[in-house]
């Protein structure tokens, strides 16, 4: 208590970090009402079907940053802060913090300005950053055609602050998807008109304050492709800081014109899916995902600025439909080990295998918070990989990957310095050994090389090649032994032959990096997916 009193007097640095430094990070995101409270048990009850506020809060996220910063996450991503409609709808409470009523308030069920603002001040006494999920396409209400604002909505209490009433029912009419309104009859989501430069000089005003107020680092925006593309850039400029959005189609071209022309940051959602799709069943083959691959690296401006992903609270969990482990945690190495920032969604490291919304935003206290477990250290590991290859390498981070298929399930995901070998074969496939010529790798003869999963070790061959087992279909993260850093650091792990022998099974036990030591649905659509 005393030190969080402490934190409290000291003065809230602003990290503001811009889109630059928002490639160097490693971002977890969490459901803030479901990630963990200062008092419930691990055995409180959340009905997650029926949707209701479940008792996460700020405070329970500064009691837990250790956990995040253990797995070597450097950004957490919360729900939105803003004031949400009440009571209990068709649809549940609005415990995701997407139904904003009014935004110039806060919603009070995760606590006090005052703990937001020390969450913020933790996270950065621990060297990391606050993302804060934002919208401003809409606000919410319980009835549809027949809303009326009131000042209940804040600024937005009279109807020239919206688009007039219709559903979006035409997903390929650009302008219904802008200005017709998202939602349902159970929670209508009226659509602001941020054509409207009343409305967008507040929002610009309202992003500059929230910031400020709450020294946010980078901010996360929802339903980017139902506001016009030219609102954009000014509120990106009064923000102050980099962002990531929510694009949310397949197409690279259509998702690739907010990054080129409204500054926005997509997740890639084009990679998404063929990602799913290739590991989705020990029968999956890379030639969709290199082929979508080609296509964001020309759709996009800065394909390094993306946001990858495998799982997030709109989709279902890849692990509900898959409990191959090995398959998962290919699908999940893809975004850590390729172009876009990474970002892991809370529980992922638990082995949640919620479906649909809501079904997909579980309770994350029922874990334990385990730090011991095979997941939580495979992910700590990815992060140390990605903390090793930037700290040997500064172009690491800008450098464009180059995917290679080795065979029809075979991966081969080139970003210097790290090499990475992803697989659909399944944790019952071969066993053959992959070579990586070193045309591929660019290592030298008789070097030395990681593996950052296991901490097994390799040479290369006297023509600089490097054969490697897949073991139980698992990935494998390479990097040069010279370049790794403090990955592996305290591994006992024995060199092994470039023939193509295994590294006898062990697992090597993730090594310190980060960690503790510092001390501390459908394509297109989906009117809830908010
Ligand atoms: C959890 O604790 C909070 C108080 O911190 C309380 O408001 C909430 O009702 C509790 N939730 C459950 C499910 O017990
Ligand atoms: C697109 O939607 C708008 C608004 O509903 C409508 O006025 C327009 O006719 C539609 N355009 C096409 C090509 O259907
Ligand atoms: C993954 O496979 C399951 C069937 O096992 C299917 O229901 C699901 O739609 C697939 N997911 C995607 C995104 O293709
Ligand atoms: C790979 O999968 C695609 C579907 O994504 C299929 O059209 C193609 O035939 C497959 N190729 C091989 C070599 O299996
Ligand atoms: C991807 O595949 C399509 C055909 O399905 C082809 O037209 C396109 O050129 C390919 N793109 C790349 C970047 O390879
Ligand atoms: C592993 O091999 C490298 C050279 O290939 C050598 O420098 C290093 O000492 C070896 N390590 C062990 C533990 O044998
Ligand atoms: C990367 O550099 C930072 C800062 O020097 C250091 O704390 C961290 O341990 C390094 N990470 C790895 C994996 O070497
Ligand atoms: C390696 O370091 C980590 C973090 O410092 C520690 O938790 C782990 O027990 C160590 N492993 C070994 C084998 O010493």
């Amino acid at each position: 208590m005393l030190a969080l009193l402490h934190l409290l007097c000291l003065p809230l640095l602003s990290y503001a970090l811009s889109n630059d430094a928002m490639r160097q990070r490693r971002v977890y995101q969490l459901v803030t009402d479901r990630f963990a409270s200062p008092s419930n048990s691990s055995s409180a009850p959340c009905n997650v079907a029926s949707a209701p506020y479940c008792g996460g809060t700020y405070k329970g996220i500064v009691g837990k940053l250790d956990y995040i910063k253990g797995m070597g996450f450097d950004t957490v991503w919360i729900s939105p802060v803003v004031s949400n409609i009440g009571g209990t709808t068709g649809h549940g409470q609005a415990y995701h913090g997407y139904w904003t009523l009014d935004p110039a308030k806060l919603n009070d069920n995760f606590g006090t300005a005052d703990d937001l603002k020390a969450l913020s001040a933790a996270l950065h006494a621990k060297g990391m950053y606050l993302m804060v999920d934002i919208v401003v396409n809409h606000v919410a209400a319980t009835s549809g055609s027949s809303f009326s604002p009131s000042s209940s909505y804040g600024q937005f209490s009279t109807a020239a602050s919206y688009h007039p009433f219709c559903w979006i029912t035409d997903y390929t009419n650009q302008t219904q998807v802008e200005q017709c309104w998202l939602g349902d009859d159970q929670v209508a989501l009226p659509d602001l008109n941020t054509d409207s430069s009343t409305v967008s000089a507040y929002w610009n005003a309202w992003i500059k304050k929230l910031v400020s107020d709450y020294s946010i680092d980078l901010i996360r925006i929802d339903t980017v492709k139902h506001v016009a593309q030219s609102f954009w850039p000014s509120f990106l400029a009064s923000a102050g800081v980099g962002n990531v959005g929510e694009v949310l189609d397949g197409s690279p071209s259509y998702v690739g014109a907010y990054q080129k022309s409204a500054q926005i940051n997509p997740f890639n959602y084009p990679i998404y899916y063929p990602l799913v799709r290739a590991f989705n069943g020990t029968g999956g083959n890379m030639t969709e995902l290199i082929n979508m691959s080609g296509s964001v690296k020309s759709s996009f401006s800065d394909p390094t600025l993306l946001g990858g992903f495998l799982n997030n609270h709109d989709n279902p969990r890849f692990e509900s439909w898959v409990s191959d482990a090995a398959l998962i945690k290919n699908a999940h190495a893809y975004s850590f080990v390729s172009d876009s920032v990474p970002y892991l969604y809370y529980g992922s490291e638990a082995g949640f295998k919620g479906g649909a919304d809501p079904l997909n935003r579980e309770p994350l206290w029922t874990s334990n918070f385990n730090t011991g477990s095979d997941l939580y250290k495979f992910f700590a590991s990815l992060n140390a990989a990605r903390a090793a290859a930037g700290n040997a390498s500064t172009s690491f981070y800008t450098t464009q990957m180059t995917l290679t298929s080795l065979s029809a399930k075979d991966l081969l995901i080139a970003k210097g310095p790290l090499l990475s070998v992803l697989t659909s074969r399944g944790a019952s496939g071969a066993s053959n050994s992959i070579n990586i010529p070193q045309t591929s790798s660019g290592w030298g003869n008789n070097v030395a090389i990681t593996d950052a999963l296991t901490c097994a070790q390799f040479n290369t061959a006297s023509n600089g090649a490097l054969s490697v087992p897949i073991e139980g279909g698992m990935p494998r993260v390479l990097i040069e032994t010279s370049k790794r850093g403090s990955l592996c650091s305290n591994s006992t792990s024995t060199n092994t032959s470039t023939g193509g022998k295994s590294a006898a099974g062990r697992r090597g036990v993730v090594d310190g990096m980060l960690a503790l030591s510092a001390g501390a649905v459908a394509l297109l659509g989906g009117a809830m997916m908010l």
